[in-house]
Protein backbone atom coordinates (compact mmCIF):
# COMPACT_ATOMS: atom_id res chain seq x y z
CA UNK A 1 0.00 0.00 0.00
CA UNK A 2 1.22 3.43 -1.04
CA UNK A 3 2.39 5.70 2.24
CA UNK A 4 -0.29 8.53 2.87
CA UNK A 5 0.88 11.89 2.97
CA UNK A 6 -1.61 13.19 6.13
CA UNK A 7 -3.26 11.36 8.72
CA UNK A 8 -6.11 12.83 10.91
CA UNK A 9 -6.92 11.80 14.30
CA UNK A 10 -10.27 11.49 15.91
CA UNK A 11 -14.00 11.03 13.68
CA UNK A 12 -16.33 13.36 15.59
CA UNK A 13 -18.18 15.77 13.86
CA UNK A 14 -15.26 17.76 13.05
CA UNK A 15 -12.58 15.12 12.29
CA UNK A 16 -14.91 13.37 9.43
CA UNK A 17 -15.51 16.56 7.90
CA UNK A 18 -11.74 17.96 7.85
CA UNK A 19 -10.83 14.68 6.57
CA UNK A 20 -13.51 14.41 3.56
CA UNK A 21 -12.29 18.64 2.73
CA UNK A 22 -8.92 16.51 2.85
CA UNK A 23 -9.53 13.37 0.91
CA UNK A 24 -11.43 15.73 -1.95
CA UNK A 25 -8.36 17.91 -2.05
CA UNK A 26 -6.40 14.98 -3.57
CA UNK A 27 -4.70 14.52 -0.67
CA UNK A 28 -3.58 10.72 0.08
CA UNK A 29 -4.86 10.64 3.77
CA UNK A 30 -5.12 7.83 6.55
CA UNK A 31 -7.92 8.15 9.22
CA UNK A 32 -7.66 6.90 12.62
CA UNK A 33 -10.08 6.51 15.59
CA UNK A 34 -10.32 4.35 18.52
CA UNK A 35 -12.29 1.20 18.93
CA UNK A 36 -13.57 1.87 22.32
CA UNK A 37 -17.05 1.28 23.36
CA UNK A 38 -19.74 3.17 21.34
CA UNK A 39 -17.11 3.91 18.81
CA UNK A 40 -16.19 0.45 17.21
CA UNK A 41 -18.25 0.87 13.97
CA UNK A 42 -16.94 4.64 13.06
CA UNK A 43 -14.37 4.03 10.91
CA UNK A 44 -15.39 0.95 8.90
CA UNK A 45 -18.70 3.40 8.44
CA UNK A 46 -16.27 6.09 7.47
CA UNK A 47 -14.31 4.22 4.92
CA UNK A 48 -17.85 2.56 3.61
CA UNK A 49 -20.07 5.93 3.57
CA UNK A 50 -16.85 7.38 1.73
CA UNK A 51 -15.77 4.61 -0.70
CA UNK A 52 -15.65 6.85 -3.78
CA UNK A 53 -12.75 8.30 -2.21
CA UNK A 54 -10.11 6.05 -3.21
CA UNK A 55 -7.36 8.04 -1.26
CA UNK A 56 -8.86 6.96 2.01
CA UNK A 57 -7.63 4.63 4.20
CA UNK A 58 -9.08 3.61 7.94
CA UNK A 59 -7.06 2.49 10.79
CA UNK A 60 -8.54 1.32 14.30
CA UNK A 61 -5.22 0.65 15.32
CA UNK A 62 -2.45 3.12 16.15
CA UNK A 63 1.03 1.65 15.31
CA UNK A 64 -0.61 0.33 11.78
CA UNK A 65 -2.17 4.31 11.17
CA UNK A 66 1.12 5.59 11.98
CA UNK A 67 3.24 3.12 10.02
CA UNK A 68 0.56 4.39 7.05
CA UNK A 69 1.82 7.81 7.08
CA UNK A 70 4.96 8.83 4.63
CA UNK A 71 7.60 10.83 6.85
CA UNK A 72 7.93 13.48 7.82
CA UNK A 73 4.50 12.24 9.31
CA UNK A 74 1.75 14.90 9.22
CA UNK A 75 -0.55 13.84 12.04
CA UNK A 76 -4.12 16.15 12.33
CA UNK A 77 -5.75 15.29 15.51
CA UNK A 78 -8.96 15.91 16.12
CA UNK A 79 -10.28 15.07 19.64
CA UNK A 80 -11.77 17.38 22.86
CA UNK A 81 -9.30 19.61 24.33
CA UNK A 82 -7.66 18.88 27.52
CA UNK A 83 -6.20 15.88 29.01
CA UNK A 84 -7.62 13.57 25.94
CA UNK A 85 -4.61 15.60 23.97
CA UNK A 86 -1.77 14.84 26.82
CA UNK A 87 -2.84 10.72 25.95
CA UNK A 88 -2.69 11.18 22.28
CA UNK A 89 0.51 12.59 22.37
CA UNK A 90 1.73 10.20 24.46
CA UNK A 91 0.69 7.66 22.57
CA UNK A 92 1.98 8.85 19.50
CA UNK A 93 5.48 9.77 20.61
CA UNK A 94 7.20 6.13 20.63
CA UNK A 95 5.79 5.70 17.30
CA UNK A 96 6.88 8.84 15.84
CA UNK A 97 10.43 9.88 14.37
CA UNK A 98 12.08 12.98 14.31
CA UNK A 99 10.67 15.72 12.55
CA UNK A 100 7.00 14.68 12.28
CA UNK A 101 4.57 16.77 12.74
CA UNK A 102 1.60 16.33 15.07
CA UNK A 103 -0.77 18.98 14.86
CA UNK A 104 -3.99 19.66 17.40
CA UNK A 105 -6.90 21.18 15.83
CA UNK A 106 -9.20 21.43 18.98
CA UNK A 107 -9.98 24.46 20.99
CA UNK A 108 -6.90 24.08 23.33
CA UNK A 109 -5.68 26.58 25.87
CA UNK A 110 -2.74 28.36 24.45
CA UNK A 111 -0.84 27.79 27.42
CA UNK A 112 -0.88 23.76 27.10
CA UNK A 113 -0.16 24.36 23.75
CA UNK A 114 3.16 26.18 24.49
CA UNK A 115 3.88 23.58 27.24
CA UNK A 116 3.13 20.29 24.86
CA UNK A 117 5.29 22.14 21.71
CA UNK A 118 7.84 22.59 24.22
CA UNK A 119 7.78 18.68 25.64
CA UNK A 120 8.08 17.23 21.97
CA UNK A 121 10.92 19.68 20.63
CA UNK A 122 12.66 17.80 23.44
CA UNK A 123 11.78 14.86 21.43
CA UNK A 124 12.62 16.13 17.80
CA UNK A 125 8.68 15.90 17.16
CA UNK A 126 7.21 19.35 15.95
CA UNK A 127 3.85 20.53 17.11
CA UNK A 128 1.34 22.59 15.60
CA UNK A 129 -1.35 24.13 17.76
CA UNK A 130 -4.07 24.87 15.57
CA UNK A 131 -7.16 27.22 15.71
CA UNK A 132 -9.31 25.89 13.28
CA UNK A 133 -13.20 27.76 12.90
CA UNK A 134 -16.36 27.25 10.95
CA UNK A 135 -18.09 24.04 12.75
CA UNK A 136 -19.34 21.79 10.73
CA UNK A 137 -20.18 23.28 7.61
CA UNK A 138 -16.83 25.25 8.02
CA UNK A 139 -14.65 22.43 8.01
CA UNK A 140 -16.06 20.22 5.26
CA UNK A 141 -16.63 22.91 2.97
CA UNK A 142 -13.35 25.70 3.85
CA UNK A 143 -12.84 26.12 7.38
CA UNK A 144 -10.48 29.63 8.60
CA UNK A 145 -7.64 28.23 9.54
CA UNK A 146 -4.98 29.98 12.71
CA UNK A 147 -1.52 27.62 12.74
CA UNK A 148 0.79 28.64 15.88
CA UNK A 149 4.21 26.93 16.23
CA UNK A 150 7.97 27.10 14.36
CA UNK A 151 7.24 28.27 10.54
CA UNK A 152 9.51 25.36 9.10
CA UNK A 153 6.82 22.85 10.20
CA UNK A 154 4.06 24.93 9.48
CA UNK A 155 5.82 25.08 5.83
CA UNK A 156 5.54 21.08 5.58
CA UNK A 157 1.50 21.12 6.31
CA UNK A 158 0.71 24.46 4.75
CA UNK A 159 -0.13 22.89 1.08
CA UNK A 160 -3.13 20.60 3.04
CA UNK A 161 -3.92 23.80 5.74
CA UNK A 162 -4.25 26.08 2.35
CA UNK A 163 -5.91 23.43 -0.09
CA UNK A 164 -8.97 23.00 2.74
CA UNK A 165 -9.05 26.40 4.22
CA UNK A 166 -12.01 28.99 2.80
CA UNK A 167 -10.82 31.28 -0.46
CA UNK A 168 -11.61 35.27 0.19
CA UNK A 169 -12.59 37.71 -2.11
CA UNK A 170 -9.17 37.46 -4.03
CA UNK A 171 -9.24 33.78 -3.86
CA UNK A 172 -6.42 33.72 -1.30
CA UNK A 173 -6.75 30.78 1.51
CA UNK A 174 -8.03 31.47 4.98
CA UNK A 175 -5.15 30.47 6.55
CA UNK A 176 -1.61 31.90 7.43
CA UNK A 177 1.06 31.27 10.00
CA UNK A 178 0.04 33.39 12.84
CA UNK A 179 3.57 32.87 15.44
CA UNK A 180 5.46 30.46 17.44
CA UNK A 181 4.18 28.51 20.33
CA UNK A 182 0.37 28.67 21.26
CA UNK A 183 -0.09 31.85 19.26
CA UNK A 184 -2.75 30.17 17.01
CA UNK A 185 -4.78 28.95 19.81
CA UNK A 186 -4.73 31.72 21.41
CA UNK A 187 -6.00 33.89 17.73
CA UNK A 188 -8.41 31.12 17.95
CA UNK A 189 -9.58 31.94 21.36
CA UNK A 190 -9.83 35.67 20.93
CA UNK A 191 -12.03 35.33 17.93
CA UNK A 192 -14.24 32.97 20.43
CA UNK A 193 -14.04 36.25 22.82
CA UNK A 194 -15.04 38.20 19.88
CA UNK A 195 -17.74 36.01 18.73
CA UNK A 196 -18.99 35.74 22.47
CA UNK A 197 -19.68 39.49 22.02
CA UNK A 198 -20.85 39.56 18.93
CA UNK A 199 -23.66 36.95 20.04
CA UNK A 200 -24.46 38.50 23.18
CA UNK A 201 -25.08 41.82 21.42
CA UNK A 202 -27.43 40.50 19.08
CA UNK A 203 -29.33 38.98 21.87
CA UNK A 204 -29.77 42.36 23.19
CA UNK A 205 -30.67 43.88 19.60
CA UNK A 206 -33.49 40.92 20.03
CA UNK A 207 -34.76 41.35 23.08
CA UNK A 208 -34.89 45.15 22.79
CA UNK A 209 -36.42 44.69 19.59
CA UNK A 210 -38.94 42.05 21.20
CA UNK A 211 -40.94 44.70 23.34
CA UNK A 212 -42.71 45.95 20.24
CA UNK A 213 -42.03 43.68 17.20
CA UNK A 214 -42.69 40.22 16.91
CA UNK A 215 -39.94 37.58 15.73
CA UNK A 216 -41.21 37.92 11.73
CA UNK A 217 -41.44 41.41 11.82
CA UNK A 218 -37.29 41.79 13.55
CA UNK A 219 -36.09 39.09 11.14
CA UNK A 220 -37.79 41.26 8.36
CA UNK A 221 -36.05 44.48 9.73
CA UNK A 222 -32.54 42.82 10.35
CA UNK A 223 -32.85 41.03 6.83
CA UNK A 224 -32.30 44.60 5.68
CA UNK A 225 -29.31 45.27 8.40
CA UNK A 226 -28.21 42.16 7.05
CA UNK A 227 -27.58 43.48 3.42
CA UNK A 228 -25.99 46.28 3.99
CA UNK A 229 -22.34 47.30 6.29
CA UNK A 230 -23.89 45.37 8.99
CA UNK A 231 -23.86 41.74 7.05
CA UNK A 232 -22.07 39.02 9.04
CA UNK A 233 -22.56 35.48 9.30
CA UNK A 234 -24.40 35.59 12.95
CA UNK A 235 -26.79 37.98 11.85
CA UNK A 236 -28.23 35.93 8.96
CA UNK A 237 -27.75 32.87 11.51
CA UNK A 238 -29.78 35.39 14.04
CA UNK A 239 -32.21 35.68 10.80
CA UNK A 240 -32.83 32.08 10.12
CA UNK A 241 -33.26 31.73 14.19
CA UNK A 242 -36.25 33.95 14.46
CA UNK A 243 -38.13 32.45 11.78
CA UNK A 244 -38.08 29.10 12.74
CA UNK A 245 -40.77 27.15 13.59
CA UNK A 246 -41.84 23.95 15.61
CA UNK A 247 -45.47 23.24 14.58
CA UNK A 248 -47.36 26.89 14.96
CA UNK A 249 -44.81 27.98 18.41
CA UNK A 250 -41.24 29.45 17.42
CA UNK A 251 -38.63 27.21 18.53
CA UNK A 252 -36.65 29.94 20.09
CA UNK A 253 -39.77 30.03 22.34
CA UNK A 254 -39.57 26.85 23.27
CA UNK A 255 -35.49 26.86 23.89
CA UNK A 256 -34.35 26.90 27.72
CA UNK A 257 -32.66 30.41 28.66
CA UNK A 258 -29.88 29.49 29.83
CA UNK A 259 -26.56 29.82 27.74
CA UNK A 260 -23.58 27.41 27.73
CA UNK A 261 -19.87 27.44 27.37
CA UNK A 262 -17.48 25.61 26.56
CA UNK A 263 -14.32 27.68 28.18
CA UNK A 264 -13.11 29.46 25.50
CA UNK A 265 -14.56 33.51 25.80
CA UNK A 266 -13.59 32.91 29.85
CA UNK A 267 -10.04 31.59 28.62
CA UNK A 268 -9.86 35.29 26.12
CA UNK A 269 -11.00 37.54 29.36
CA UNK A 270 -8.86 35.59 31.83
CA UNK A 271 -5.89 36.34 29.34
CA UNK A 272 -7.16 40.10 28.80
CA UNK A 273 -6.86 40.44 32.86
CA UNK A 274 -3.49 38.84 33.16
CA UNK A 275 -2.22 40.96 29.88
CA UNK A 276 -3.84 44.31 31.88
CA UNK A 277 -5.97 44.83 28.34
CA UNK A 278 -9.56 46.09 28.71
CA UNK A 279 -11.10 43.63 26.67
CA UNK A 280 -14.91 44.92 28.54
CA UNK A 281 -17.02 43.33 25.63
CA UNK A 282 -16.38 39.76 25.82
CA UNK A 283 -16.01 39.32 29.92
CA UNK A 284 -19.43 40.91 29.73
CA UNK A 285 -20.97 38.40 27.36
CA UNK A 286 -19.26 35.67 29.23
CA UNK A 287 -21.28 36.98 32.76
CA UNK A 288 -24.23 37.53 30.63
CA UNK A 289 -24.03 33.46 29.98
CA UNK A 290 -23.24 33.44 33.50
CA UNK A 291 -26.17 34.51 34.73
CA UNK A 292 -28.45 33.20 32.46
CA UNK A 293 -27.28 29.83 33.74
CA UNK A 294 -29.07 30.81 36.96
CA UNK A 295 -32.11 30.56 36.11
CA UNK A 296 -33.99 28.96 39.24
CA UNK A 297 -32.74 32.27 40.94
CA UNK A 298 -33.77 34.18 38.58
CA UNK A 299 -37.46 32.72 38.56
CA UNK A 300 -37.34 33.22 42.05
CA UNK A 301 -36.40 36.44 42.39
CA UNK A 302 -38.50 37.94 39.19
CA UNK A 303 -41.35 36.96 41.50
CA UNK A 304 -40.96 39.20 44.11
CA UNK A 305 -40.40 41.98 42.05
CA UNK A 306 -43.94 44.83 42.06
CA UNK A 307 -44.85 44.51 38.26
CA UNK A 308 -46.57 47.93 38.44
CA UNK A 309 -45.00 51.02 37.07
CA UNK A 310 -43.65 48.95 34.41
CA UNK A 311 -42.80 51.53 31.32
CA UNK A 312 -42.23 50.64 27.67
CA UNK A 313 -40.94 53.70 26.34
CA UNK A 314 -40.58 53.20 22.44
CA UNK A 315 -37.60 52.07 20.44
CA UNK A 316 -36.05 54.32 17.60
CA UNK A 317 -35.12 51.58 15.68
CA UNK A 318 -32.87 53.87 13.58
CA UNK A 319 -30.65 54.79 17.01
CA UNK A 320 -30.57 50.80 17.44
CA UNK A 321 -29.26 50.29 14.17
CA UNK A 322 -26.18 52.79 15.05
CA UNK A 323 -25.94 51.91 18.01
CA UNK A 324 -25.54 48.08 17.18
CA UNK A 325 -22.89 49.11 14.19
CA UNK A 326 -20.99 51.09 17.14
CA UNK A 327 -20.59 48.48 19.73
CA UNK A 328 -19.19 46.01 17.22
CA UNK A 329 -16.63 48.40 16.23
CA UNK A 330 -15.83 48.54 19.14
CA UNK A 331 -16.06 45.19 19.94
CA UNK A 332 -13.62 44.51 17.35
CA UNK A 333 -11.33 47.20 18.40
CA UNK A 334 -10.90 45.74 21.70
CA UNK A 335 -10.34 42.21 20.17
CA UNK A 336 -7.64 43.19 17.79
CA UNK A 337 -6.09 45.33 20.60
CA UNK A 338 -5.67 42.13 22.77
CA UNK A 339 -4.26 39.98 20.16
CA UNK A 340 -1.53 43.07 19.57
CA UNK A 341 -1.15 43.58 22.90
CA UNK A 342 -0.43 39.73 23.36
CA UNK A 343 1.64 40.32 20.56
CA UNK A 344 3.87 42.54 22.31
CA UNK A 345 4.16 40.72 25.24
CA UNK A 346 5.31 37.34 24.06
CA UNK A 347 7.64 38.52 20.79
CA UNK A 348 5.15 36.77 18.37
CA UNK A 349 5.17 39.23 15.80
CA UNK A 350 1.21 38.89 14.97
CA UNK A 351 0.37 40.45 11.93
CA UNK A 352 -3.31 41.77 12.85
CA UNK A 353 -4.16 42.59 9.21
CA UNK A 354 -3.39 39.29 8.19
CA UNK A 355 -5.72 37.59 10.71
CA UNK A 356 -8.58 40.20 9.94
CA UNK A 357 -7.79 38.86 6.73
CA UNK A 358 -8.12 35.02 7.15
CA UNK A 359 -11.17 35.83 9.63
CA UNK A 360 -13.37 37.36 6.24
CA UNK A 361 -14.24 33.77 5.08
CA UNK A 362 -14.80 30.34 6.70
CA UNK A 363 -15.32 31.38 10.44
CA UNK A 364 -17.80 32.23 12.58
CA UNK A 365 -17.23 35.88 13.13
CA UNK A 366 -17.05 36.63 9.15
CA UNK A 367 -18.35 40.31 8.26
CA UNK A 368 -18.32 43.18 6.25
CA UNK A 369 -17.00 44.43 8.71
CA UNK A 370 -14.08 42.24 8.99
CA UNK A 371 -13.67 43.17 5.46
CA UNK A 372 -13.53 46.58 5.86
CA UNK A 373 -10.64 46.10 8.95
CA UNK A 374 -8.06 44.71 7.01
CA UNK A 375 -6.72 47.87 5.05
CA UNK A 376 -7.09 49.98 8.00
CA UNK A 377 -5.30 47.24 10.69
CA UNK A 378 -2.49 47.19 8.12
CA UNK A 379 -2.03 51.44 7.48
CA UNK A 380 -3.02 52.29 11.20
CA UNK A 381 -2.40 49.76 13.02
CA UNK A 382 -5.68 50.13 14.85
CA UNK A 383 -9.16 51.11 14.21
CA UNK A 384 -9.88 53.66 16.59
CA UNK A 385 -7.17 55.46 14.14
CA UNK A 386 -9.44 55.83 11.40
CA UNK A 387 -10.59 59.37 11.58
CA UNK A 388 -13.85 58.27 9.52
CA UNK A 389 -14.46 54.81 12.13
CA UNK A 390 -13.78 57.96 14.99
CA UNK A 391 -15.85 60.02 13.33
CA UNK A 392 -18.77 57.64 12.91
CA UNK A 393 -18.42 56.45 16.60
CA UNK A 394 -18.47 60.10 17.72
CA UNK A 395 -21.36 60.99 15.78
CA UNK A 396 -22.91 57.58 17.15
CA UNK A 397 -23.25 58.87 21.09
CA UNK A 398 -26.32 60.07 21.00
CA UNK A 399 -28.25 56.93 19.52
CA UNK A 400 -25.91 54.95 21.77
CA UNK A 401 -27.18 56.77 25.14
CA UNK A 402 -31.14 56.64 23.65
CA UNK A 403 -30.30 52.90 23.66
CA UNK A 404 -29.00 52.38 26.86
CA UNK A 405 -32.22 55.19 27.84
CA UNK A 406 -34.59 52.70 26.48
CA UNK A 407 -32.69 49.61 28.05
CA UNK A 408 -33.14 51.08 31.66
CA UNK A 409 -36.24 52.30 31.15
CA UNK A 410 -37.76 48.84 29.77
CA UNK A 411 -35.45 47.02 32.26
CA UNK A 412 -34.10 44.83 29.55
CA UNK A 413 -30.36 43.88 30.16
CA UNK A 414 -28.16 44.86 27.93
CA UNK A 415 -24.29 44.15 29.48
CA UNK A 416 -22.31 44.66 26.06
CA UNK A 417 -24.01 48.06 24.48
CA UNK A 418 -23.05 49.15 28.15
CA UNK A 419 -19.55 47.73 27.84
CA UNK A 420 -18.99 49.41 24.36
CA UNK A 421 -20.25 52.61 25.70
CA UNK A 422 -18.34 53.12 28.98
CA UNK A 423 -15.18 51.86 27.43
CA UNK A 424 -15.57 54.11 24.68
CA UNK A 425 -16.41 57.42 26.99
CA UNK A 426 -13.55 56.14 29.49
CA UNK A 427 -11.12 56.09 26.53
CA UNK A 428 -11.86 59.47 25.20
CA UNK A 429 -11.97 61.00 28.70
CA UNK A 430 -8.87 62.80 29.29
CA UNK A 431 -8.84 63.12 33.48
CA UNK A 432 -10.70 59.80 35.16
CA UNK A 433 -10.92 59.52 38.70
CA UNK A 434 -7.69 56.99 38.84
CA UNK A 435 -6.35 59.63 40.68
CA UNK A 436 -9.06 58.87 44.04
CA UNK A 437 -7.89 55.57 43.64
CA UNK A 438 -4.22 55.96 43.43
CA UNK A 439 -4.73 58.48 46.89
CA UNK A 440 -7.19 55.71 48.11
CA UNK A 441 -3.92 53.07 47.72
CA UNK A 442 -1.46 54.92 49.17
CA UNK A 443 -3.75 55.86 52.48
CA UNK A 444 -4.17 52.56 53.58
CA UNK A 445 -1.65 50.65 52.09
CA UNK A 446 1.06 52.88 51.37
CA UNK A 447 1.36 52.21 47.45
CA UNK A 448 2.54 55.55 46.58
CA UNK A 449 1.30 57.37 43.94
CA UNK A 450 2.78 59.38 40.88
CA UNK A 451 2.17 63.08 40.74
CA UNK A 452 1.18 65.57 37.40
CA UNK A 453 4.04 67.94 38.07
CA UNK A 454 7.03 65.63 38.14
CA UNK A 455 8.58 63.11 36.55
CA UNK A 456 6.40 60.17 35.54
CA UNK A 457 9.12 57.26 36.83
CA UNK A 458 8.85 59.33 40.77
CA UNK A 459 6.92 57.91 43.06
CA UNK A 460 5.53 59.25 46.40
CA UNK A 461 4.12 58.38 49.45
CA UNK A 462 2.10 61.09 51.90
CA UNK A 463 1.63 60.37 55.69
CA UNK A 464 -3.01 60.91 55.34
CA UNK A 465 -3.20 60.53 58.95
C1 LIG B 1 -15.82 28.25 15.75
C2 LIG B 1 -16.51 28.25 17.07
C3 LIG B 1 -16.39 26.92 17.74
C4 LIG B 1 -17.36 26.81 18.91
C5 LIG B 1 -16.71 27.16 20.21
C6 LIG B 1 -17.46 28.02 21.15
O1 LIG B 1 -15.02 29.15 15.57
O2 LIG B 1 -16.10 27.39 14.93
O3 LIG B 1 -16.00 29.24 17.90
O4 LIG B 1 -15.06 26.73 18.04
O5 LIG B 1 -18.50 27.46 18.68
O6 LIG B 1 -16.45 25.93 20.80
O7 LIG B 1 -18.35 27.27 21.86
P1 LIG B 1 -19.05 27.69 23.22
O8 LIG B 1 -20.07 28.72 22.87
O9 LIG B 1 -19.70 26.39 23.62
O10 LIG B 1 -18.05 28.12 24.21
Amino acid sequence: MDKSFFGVIGLGVMGKSLALNIAEKGFSLSVYNRKEEGESEIVDNFIHENENFKNLNGFTDLPSFVASLEQPRKILVMIKAGKAIDLVIEQLVPLLNKNDIIIDGGNSHYLDTKNRGDFLAEKGIQFIGCGISGGEDGARNGPSIMPGGSLSSYEEVAPVLEAIAAQNSFEKPCCVYIGPDGAGHFVKMVHNGMEYAEMQLLTEVVSLLSLSMNYDQIATLLTKWNQGDLSSYLLGITIEILQKKEGETYLLDIILDKAGNKGTGSWSSKAAFDLGVPSTMMSAAVFARYISAFKEKRIQLSERLSKNGQTKIKLDVSALKNAYRFARVINHHQGFDLMQQASDTYNWDLKICQIARIWTEGCIIKSKLMGASIGILRDLGELLEDKNIFYALTSSENDVVSVLQNSLENRVSTPCFYAAYDYWVAMTTKSLPANLIQAQRDFFGAHTYQRKDRAEDQFFHTDWT
